[in-house]
């Protein structure tokens, strides 16, 4: 962080701000505003450096601000004043000092544009029947709050602030806190209103947010008296999408209120649904902003998952509220912490709000196992990052990556399995109420939990939580545990995906850790046990006799993957192929897990992890089949364009009939859902499955479904959980007449879970002309929103006939889509990834060289790590396909009737 955060230090804002929702003559739409910043100086300064993005001054004709002291302080002159683009600085020159220990105002006068960017105070605009609506809104995480008003824009300079908004006097205005008593008309101006609110308490800027619109809400209180508020456009208010959010806000609020032994910090709790939204929601304090996906929901029209999604982002984003919000990581370095707790929590938050649903489960299949395939790589980095390593706002974007969500809340938990979750709410309570409305490191929390255990004598660990956690936060990657069951050796060392790839990355604990295991024998769960150093023996626990087997990582709540003797590996088939049940759900998804991991490694052979999967066959339960397929999934993207692929589907297609068959009569013939959300999940799965290996009787399902609605587009005879795979499988047949009526469809959809699952249907298509006239919308706003143009060329990426072209079309276009849909933004990365996910063959990684090299003057930004992740990632793609098309190939064809 820059070495001036304890210079001056703010204490308060007065903001006001003035949204134009209608453009100027030029066509442009800005805002204006003004502000006052009450600063302490700590130490002697003759500059103030403030940040401001892309604002225009109009304060004094002399000067971009005007200087005051305060309680008798002398403030010196103005020299001059500059803005720095690069550093995005508003710096200004004085002719003589501040002084240590006075207080001074700073007052501005400004104009900004409110443009359709996504960031700071931006535009955003809908469709209500024919007629266009502009709204203001702000996304300020994690820097451009400065971009709406000057202001300190780092995390730990927070402050209290004064908002007023200035608006058209028939819409609202929204902010962190509520209005200041009734609103006001402008004196020359009775169009206008003027809302001011409530002072904030002492917070970061990046959460602050404003928002000015004709949405309309639905409300509630919660048990503690909270005002629950979930806004929306008024079309979809009135139908009532709001209900499922303000029916779980409620409890989740009253949830964290215990987690975390704190009231709720702010006396009321908003969300809102927006139509164009960066990130997938912004834990804005006391006004949360969403995607409309992540919080709308309608009972006829939206699928399980679309409800899931809802449950949990709100269980994200509340958990923010304390976690985050009252206490805040100084710097974004530390942001692993912060969004890792958040995506940790969000199961139990969720779980608490939709108990019958199993969702901590889902975390093995959404986070550990997901995060483990990039944390496996030589370019994988630690979670923690020097703080001086993080200055620009691409890096702090960068930040936001999976190892900080995935890994952190992976590591989380399993920290909180290890202590218990009695005596890690202990541990964090105490850190939240040491910390309210400051900032820390992870380092105060691991500080407060170690108390927590001082504090006890049940719960024993062989050494300090930091020393524990520095080894799982400070080196990247993970171990592989090995056990011989012949002898009861146990041993650790660093899992890397590829053995030969070189990890340039040195690690003060030589890549050791200190890893809790749990193990079950034959079905009957052992005692803890903690590895430290490199390897050691423990026959009791670990050697077996007979057909004894071991399995370690119960309910896999350790960061590790596990390899066993092959001859320990046989009975766990055996024992799953006989009788599954000795094996927890979670298990049996990480054998296949663990198996394809370790034969990408060269651990195992590559037929031992493919064999993991004959049990399926018996298999019913949603997480094993979800492990099987998505590390399948890996062999569809390395052998779909190869001789493999037939063979393949012949296998996949074998393995998926009986449960096909079986959802078919359970389901009277696709006419009902099963009755579990993992059912439902397994449902869907199946379907997929089914369909993508060439099931007859699924694609006349799907074909006949789509020809129905066709034939009455009034009437959409899919059931919405079925809708994505009906609609992806269908375009995917069809030609131009299915794909044109599925467009019609999505530009005519109000429900935004309606029109993504077309969105992303589309992208199914075979015809190759079809799929570059796709890629061309998607950098035109009129057709896909902007905030949706990165995740649709991925989607056309995925497709096999579309990889190519989504590739060809970055390369052409990388300039604009860098340049307009903020190459600095999150999604990067994910773009970058996306359309090299295939990358397997020494021609593509020349391409790929290439690209990095052509590009080299604009760079990547925040997919500058996922660049490197790509070509690493291609390497080994190349080197695994040859070292194991033909055994795979030979497998298959055994496996294959
Ligand atoms: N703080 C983030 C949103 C964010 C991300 C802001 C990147 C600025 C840059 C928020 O809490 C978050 O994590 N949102 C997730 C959804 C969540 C359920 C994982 C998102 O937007 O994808
Ligand atoms: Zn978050």
């Amino acid at each position: 962080p820059p070495p001036w955060t304890k210079t001056l230090v703010p204490e308060s804002y007065n903001v006001t701000l003035r949204p134009y929702l209608t453009p100027s003559e030029q066509g442009l739409y800005i805002f204006t505003g003004s502000s006052t910043v009450r600063f302490t100086c700590k130490e002697p300064t003759d500059v103030i450096i403030i940040h401001s993005k892309q604002l225009n001054y109009t304060t004094t004709e002399e000067h971009r601000v005007v200087l005051r002291g305060v309680g008798g302080a002398q403030p010196p002159d103005i020299d001059r004043t500059e803005l720095v683009e690069l550093t995005q600085y508003l710096v200004v020159h004085l002719k003589g000092p501040l002084e240590a220990g006075s207080l001074y105002e700073m007052d501005t006068k400004f104009q900004g544009e409110l443009a359709d960017d996504l960031a700071g105070f931006y535009r955003s605009e809908y469709m209500d029947g024919d007629v266009r609506k502009v709204l203001a809104t702000t996304q300020m995480a994690p820097s451009d709050a400065r971009k709406s008003f000057p202001c300190f824009d780092e995390p730990s300079m927070k402050a209290s602030f004064n908002i007023t908004l200035i608006h058209p006097r028939d819409l609202t205005a929204l902010s962190n806190m509520q209005p200041r008593g009734e609103r006001v008309p402008l004196p020359e101006d009775a169009n206008w209103s003027i809302t001011e609110f409530e002072s904030t308490p002492v917070m970061s800027t990046y959460l602050l947010v404003f928002i000015v619109s004709e949405f309309t809400y639905v409300e509630s209180k919660s048990p503690n008296d909270v005002l629950i508020r979930i806004w929306a456009r008024p079309s979809a208010t009135a139908e009532g999408q709001g209900s499922y959010a303000l029916n779980v806000t409620g409890p989740i609020l009253s949830f964290f209120a215990g987690h975390y032994d704190t009231p709720y910090p702010l006396d009321k709790s908003d969300q809102i649904a927006l139509p164009d939204f960066n990130a997938g929601a912004m834990e804005n304090w006391g006004l949360v902003t969403y995607r409309e996906t992540s919080l709308l929901f309608d009972p006829l029209s939206s699928s399980s998952s679309n409800k899931e999604r809802v449950v949990t982002v709100i269980a994200h984003e509340l958990a923010h509220q304390w976690f985050g919000n009252l206490v805040t990581v100084a710097w974004w370095n530390d942001l692993w912490l912060n969004e890792g707790f958040a995506s940790y929590v969000e199961y139990l938050g969720a779980d608490y709000a939709e108990p019958t649903w199993n969702l901590k489960d889902l975390i093995v299949v959404n986070d550990v196992y997901p995060v483990m395939a990039v944390d496996a790589l030589a370019s994988s980095h630690p979670l923690t990052t020097p703080a001086d390593e993080v200055n620009t706002p691409a890096q702090i974007n960068e930040m936001f990556d999976s190892i900080a969500y995935n890994k952190g809340a992976s590591v989380l938990r399993m920290l909180s399995d290890f202590l218990t979750e009695e005596l890690f709410k202990k541990g964090l309570a105490s850190y939240l109420h040491a910390f309210s409305y400051q900032s820390t490191t992870y380092l105060d929390l691991w500080e407060h939990l170690q108390k927590a255990v001082d504090n006890q004598t049940a719960i024993r660990l062989p050494a300090t939580v930091r020393t524990i956690m520095d080894r799982w936060i400070l080196q990247m990657g993970f171990p592989l545990i090995t056990v011989d069951t012949k002898t009861g050796d146990i041993s650790q060392q660093h899992f890397l995906l590829d053995p030969d790839s070189n990890v340039t990355r040195p690690s003060e604990f030589n890549y050791l850790w200190i890893v809790p295991i749990s193990s079950i024998r034959n079905g009957a769960q052992q005692e803890e046990y903690w590895l430290q150093g490199e390897a050691q023996n423990q026959s009791e626990l670990f050697r077996t006799t007979g057909d004894e087997w071991v399995l370690l990582n119960l309910n896999v709540t350790g960061y590790y993957q596990v390899n066993y003797d092959e001859d320990n590996w046989r009975k766990i088939q055996t024992q799953l192929q006989t009788d599954l049940s000795a094996i927890p759900v979670i298990n049996r998804a990480q054998v296949i897990y663990d198996a394809f991991n370790l034969a990408s490694a060269q651990k195992v052979p590559v037929t031992l992890a493919l064999n993991n999967t004959l049990f399926l066959s018996g298999e019913t339960e949603y997480i094993p089949w979800q492990a099987a397929l998505s590390s399948l999934s890996y062999f569809q993207l390395m052998f779909d364009r190869t001789e493999v692929y037939s063979p393949m589907q012949k296998y996949l297609q074998k393995q998926v009939k009986p449960l096909f068959e079986y959802f078919q009569t359970t389901t009277s013939n696709w006419t009902q859902r099963p009755e579990t959300l993992m059912d439902q999940y397994n449902e869907i799965n199946t379907i997929n499955t089914a369909c993508s290996n060439g099931l007859s009787a699924c694609e006349d399902l799907v074909s006949n479904l789509f020809a129905q609605w066709m034939g009455d587009p009034d009437n959409n005879p899919i059931h919405p959980n079925l809708r994505s795979t009906v609609y992806c499988k269908a375009i995917a047949r069809g030609g131009e007449r299915e794909w044109d009526f599925a467009w019609e469809q999505f530009r005519n959809a109000t429900l935004v879970n309606e029109a993504d699952k077309l969105r992303t249907g589309l992208a199914c298509s075979t015809e190759v002309w079809i799929l570059n006239r796709y890629l061309s919308y998607t950098l035109n706003p009129d057709l896909i929103r902007k905030q949706d143009a990165t995740s649709t060329i991925i989607s056309i990426a995925n497709n096999v006939v579309g990889q190519t072209l989504a590739w060809d079309f970055i390369q052409s276009n990388w300039r604009k889509l860098f340049l307009d849909y903020g190459g600095g933004s999150f999604s990067f990365s994910n773009l970058i990834r996306g359309v090299t996910r295939r990358f397997s063959t020494e021609y593509e990684l020349k391409q790929l060289e290439k690209f990095q090299a052509d590009n080299s003057d604009i760079g990547f930004g925040s997919g500058t790590r996922a660049l490197e992740q790509a070509l690493e990632k291609t390497q080994s793609n190349i080197k695994w396909v040859n070292e194991n098309k033909d055994e795979v190939l030979r497998w298959f064809t055994e496996h294959s009737d």
